[in-house]
C-alpha cells in the first residue's frame, strides 16, 4: 500500500507542523538546524507510513463521530426549543433500539481501532531476519552506536561510533537500546518511533528510511542538565556506500601522526601531560589501532571523518571552532559534561590535540559526511 504522490506531498507538507509542535512540547526544539525539519510525516520510513495509514482511519472515524454527535445535539436543541413547546414533551421510559445503538456503535468503533492497532503493531514490531543490528547506549550526555555484526579485522571488538549513527537505506535497522546511567530515550522522528533507554534493560525496535541523508536525532526523556544537548545524527547511506563505510571501519587503524604538531597531540592523548596536570585522554576514549582503549567516553577512532562535536551541538566549521574550548573546559559549553577540564594545557597543546584528532580519518571512499544531503 502506497499513498499516491499528490496525497503524499500534501500530507508531507501538513505533518511537519504537528511534528514541530510535538517536538516543541517535548523540549526538542522543532527545527533542528537550518533546513532540517524533525518530521513524523517523513514517509520514506516504513514505520512512519504504517502509523500514518492507521491514523488516517482513526482520524476519519473521529470526524464522523464528531459530525454525528454534533448533528444529534443541534437536532435535539432545535426540535425541543422552548418557544415551540409550551407544554412538556411526551415522557417515556426506556427505548431498546436507542440503547442497543448507544452500546453497539461504540463497541464497533473500539473493535475497529483495536484491530487496526494490532495489525499495525504486527507489521512494525517484529524484527525482520535480515535487519541490521545496532546496539545503542545512551549516557549523560552522549550516544554510543555499536555494530555487533561488524567485527574489527585482525583484532577483537566491533565497529563503534560515537554520536553519529551510520545506516544503510532501504533496510530495517534493529536498534537495541539501553543506558549507562539514567533513563534516556532514542528518537530520530524522520526514521521511526522512539524508545526509552533504560539502564539494565535492552529493548529492540526498528528504524528505516528509503532516502539517503543526514537526519537529526535527540534524547527525548529529561535526563539532566544537558538533556537538550544530547543529540545525535543518523547518516543514511545507499547500501554500497554503507558497505564501504563498514569495511573501512572494520579495517581502520588510526594513521600515525604526520606532523610534529599532531605528534605532540598524539602523545598528550596517549600519555597526558604531567606538567599541565592533564590525564591521558586514552584512559576514557578509544582510538582503533592505537593503545587508546578507554570505554568511558565517546569513541574517537575516526573523529576527523565526523561532522559533529559535543553530541551533535556543533557541526562543520562551528564544530572545528569549538574543539579547543571543548577540551579546555567542556562544562562551560555543556552543563553536566563529565569530561574533566584541562585548563592548564597551553593553547599550543590544545591546538595540537585538535590537529591530531582531525587527522583521524577514514579512507575517502568511506567518508560518510558530505556524500549525502542534510535532511
Ligand atoms: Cu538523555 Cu535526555
Amino acid at each position: 500500500m502506497k499513498l499516491n504522490t499528490q496525497t503524499h506531498h500534501i500530507v508531507s507538507r501538513l505533518l511537519p507542523l504537528s511534528a514541530v509542535s510535538t517536538g516543541a512540547a517535548l523540549g526538542l526544539g522543532g527545527v533542528a538546524s537550518a533546513g532540517q525539519l524533525l518530521s513524523i510525516g517523513d514517509f520514506n520510513s516504513s514505520y512512519n507510513r504504517n502509523i500514518w495509514y492507521m491514523s488516517i482511519a482513526v482520524i476519519v472515524m473521529a470526524i464522523l463521530i464528531f459530525i454525528g454527535v454534533s448533528y444529534a445535539l443541534f437536532y435535539t436543541v432545535n426540535k425541543f426549543r422552548e418557544d415551540r413547546h409550551t407544554a412538556e414533551p411526551d415522557q417515556f421510559h426506556g427505548n431498546n433500539r436507542l440503547e442497543t445503538l448507544l452500546i453497539g456503535v461504540p463497541v464497533v468503533i473500539v473493535t475497529i481501532i483495536t484491530i487496526l492497532a494490532a495489525h499495525t503493531m504486527a507489521i512494525v514490531n517484529p524484527t525482520p531476519k535480515d535487519a541490521l543490528h545496532v546496539n545503542v547506549t545512551g549516557a549523560q550526555f552522549w550516544w554510543a552506536f555499536e555494530y555487533p555484526e561488524s567485527k574489527l579485522s585482525g583484532g577483537t571488538g566491533t565497529v563503534v561510533n560515537g554520536n553519529e549513527l551510520v545506516i544503510p537505506t532501504g533496510r530495517q535497522v534493529a536498534i537495541t537500546v539501553t543506558a549507562k546511567d539514567v533513563i534516556h530515550a532514542f528518537w530520530a522522528p524522520n526514521l521511526g518511533g522512539q524508545r526509552d533507554a533504560i539502564p539494565g534493560s535492552k529493548k529492540t525496535f526498528q528504524i528505516d528510511t528509503d532516502r539517503p541523508g543526514v537526519y537529526q536525532g535527540n534524547c527525548s526523556v529529561l535526563c539532566g542538565a544537558s538533556h537538550a544537548n544530547m543529540r545525535f545524527k543518523v547518516v543514511a547511506l545507499p547500501p554500497a556506500q554503507y558497505d564501504a563505510f563498514i569495511s573501512a571501519a572494520q579495517a581502520y587503524k588510526a594513521p600515525a601522526p604526520a606532523t610534529p604538531n599532531a605528534q605532540n597531540g598524539y602523545s598528550i592523548f596517549m600519555q597526558g601531560k604531567a606538567s599541565a596536570a592533564a590525564a591521558p585522554c586514552a584512559s576514557c576514549h578509544r582510538i582503533q589501532g592505537t593503545p587508546a582503549a578507554g570505554q568511558v567516553g565517546p569513541d574517537m577512532s575516526y573523529f576527523g571523518s565526523r561532522n559533529t562535536l559535543g553530541a551533535g551541538i556543533w557541526e562543520g566549521k562551528e564544530r572545528e571552532a569549538h574543539i579547543q574550548p571543548w577540551i579546555k573546559n567542556c562544562k562551560a559549553l555543556k552543563p553536566g559534561c563529565l569530561m574533566p577540564a584541562y585548563e592548564k594545557l597551553s593553547d599550543q597543546d590544545l591546538s595540537d590535540l585538535k590537529a591530531y584528532l582531525l587527522s583521524l580519518k577514514l579512507p575517502d571512499a568511506a567518508a560518510y559526511w558530505g556524500k549525502v544531503p542534510v535532511r
